[in-house]
């Protein structure tokens, strides 16, 4: 099957109390799309590996003109990709050298909360940094980092702290995929800004608490990019990296691709479409088939109507392989007769966005459950048609998608995700099972909903063994 529309609710794209920001065509050159650099480490074993990643501000050329003041991992704007992969123990040294308190999240990184895991409870304080460690244990998919302070992470990632992680692990690497790093394999942060007076950001001005969003398509860093293609088939994996942005991706000659991965995993199989949509923080990788253009040929991304990534093809230097036709073996775990099943409404719009009719507190944890046990969430979108869809994240997990109001979940929502799009009125069950214990917190990934309190925190813990006490942050112990 070749599926040919969106999967979403289509009357709900983009939907916004405040009005929606469409994108506008840059008024700016074509670049070569930034790729960024990996991330190299200070020290490196055969079994473990040390990173150094320190918040930073700068400057960035984004326009003719001002250079644009910006904030980056070890470097100007977002990061250079980080390598982690599976079995490997990391040590990792958080560096903030920015003017104000931030964290490290590893959006989609089966790691342990609060402090690992780098929410709301594991602040780094400027001019200060820490330690963390942890070994990798999870199937080869993009995960990526961002800051996660309350209530400032959608400021601090609309400044440009976001970076991409590629996890490896051996069955990834023996399959026939493209995978050289910035020649037939390239992550794509989709993201959105708007610039105002000499080139600037000004988050303040453009504050809107159903998502900031502006009209420039901001694609790794780069303001109007264009890609050389070189092989036959490219790899591309996307983020949704935007604050509040969906993204409608389709190409300009409406060209078929094939999904092969999304948020946590590969899919069991892969899926073909021609459209394909992304709420906020999900990721999909697609394998895109250049092999009917010639040198000279240009193929474009597009949102809608607007401009995403031209692809130049050149000559040829290489033939890609077929996509495999079965990916991955995925096991849903069990649920154990009797066991409850987790109900969790997403509620409101603007000021008034909630969990369960509670706004977000970091000393309350608002649910508990065993570590290794499955159980059933069903997830609520409790806004009325029309409404936003509110992109739903819980930390410290990989969930399968198990139904969308009691029907198949959409086609490409076969592998592990940490991320699912909710329609207005609509419940989405979920099967979800944490590996260690630890605190995680679960929101809206509209960051702005976030920051507003459509979040809280479940504990998870192993039954039978006595609690550890977790040193919960307040706002005003920050
Ligand atoms: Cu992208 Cu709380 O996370
Ligand atoms: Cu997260
Ligand atoms: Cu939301």
């Amino acid at each position: 099957t070749i599926y040919k529309n969106y999967f979403f609710d289509e009357p709900a794209y983009d939907y916004h109390d405040g009005g929606y920001v469409p994108l506008e065509d840059a008024d700016a050159p074509a670049k070569p799309l930034g790729v960024p650099p990996l991330l190299k480490a200070d020290k490196e074993t055969p079994t473990d590996v040390y990173y150094t990643i320190t918040a930073q501000a700068g400057e960035t050329q984004l326009l003719p003109g001002a250079k644009t003041k910006t904030w980056g991992y070890n470097t100007s704007l977002l990061s250079p990709t980080i390598h982690f992969e599976d079995g490997k123990h990391y040590h990792i040294t958080l560096k903030n050298e920015l003017p104000e308190l931030t964290t490290f999240h590893w959006h989609g990184l089966n790691v342990s909360g609060p402090i690992v895991d780098g929410g709301c409870h594991a602040p780094v304080y400027p001019g200060e940094s820490k330690q963390i460690d942890f070994t990798l244990n999870q199937p080869a998919a993009m995960v990526w980092l961002h800051a996660h302070p309350c209530p400032s992470t959608a400021e601090q990632v609309w400044h440009g702290l976001a970076g991409i992680v590629y996890v490896t692990d051996a069955h990834e690497a023996s399959l026939d995929l493209p995978r050289e790093y910035g020649v037939d394999d390239i992550p794509l942060v989709l993201q959105d800004r708007r610039f105002h007076e000499n080139n600037q950001w000004d988050y303040r001005a453009d504050y809107d608490p159903d998502g900031v969003a502006g009209p420039t398509a901001m694609i790794n860093g780069t303001i109007n990019p264009y890609f050389d293609v070189t092989t036959t088939k490219v790899r591309l994996r996307l983020l949704d990296g935007a604050n509040r942005r969906e993204w409608r991706l389709h190409f300009s000659d409406d060209r078929e691709f094939v999904q092969v991965a999304g948020d946590g995993s590969l899919l069991p199989e892969p899926v073909h479409f021609t459209h394909l949509m992304l709420t906020c923080a999900e990721r999909a990788q697609i394998v895109v088939d250049f092999s009917d253009c010639k040198p000279g040929d240009e193929v474009t991304l597009l949102t809608d109507d607007k401009k995403v990534v031209t692809f130049r093809i050149h000559e040829f230097k290489r033939v890609n392989g077929p996509v495999p036709e079965h990916l991955l073996d995925i096991k849903a775990p069990t649920v154990d007769p009797g066991t409850p099943v987790r109900r969790i409404v997403m509620s409101g719009m603007d000021e008034s966005v909630a969990i369960d009719g509670k706004k977000f507190k970091m000393d309350r944890i608002d649910a508990e459950q065993p570590v290794g046990q499955a159980q059933y969430w069903d997830v609520v979108n409790a806004n009325d048609k029309p409404g936003m869809v509110h992109p739903f994240h819980c930390h410290g997990t990989q969930f399968l998608v198990v139904s969308r109001d009691g029907k198949a979940p959409y086609p490409n929502e076969h592998g592990y995700k940490d991320t699912v799009g909710v329609n207005p009125g609509e419940t989405v069950r979920l099967l979800v099972r944490f590996d260690l214990p630890g605190v995680y917190m679960y929101h809206c990934h509209i960051i702005e909903h976030e920051d507003g309190g459509m979040m809280a925190q479940i504990e998870t813990y192993v039954p039978g063994k006595p609690r550890p006490k977790y040193d919960l942050m307040t706002m005003d112990k920050l």
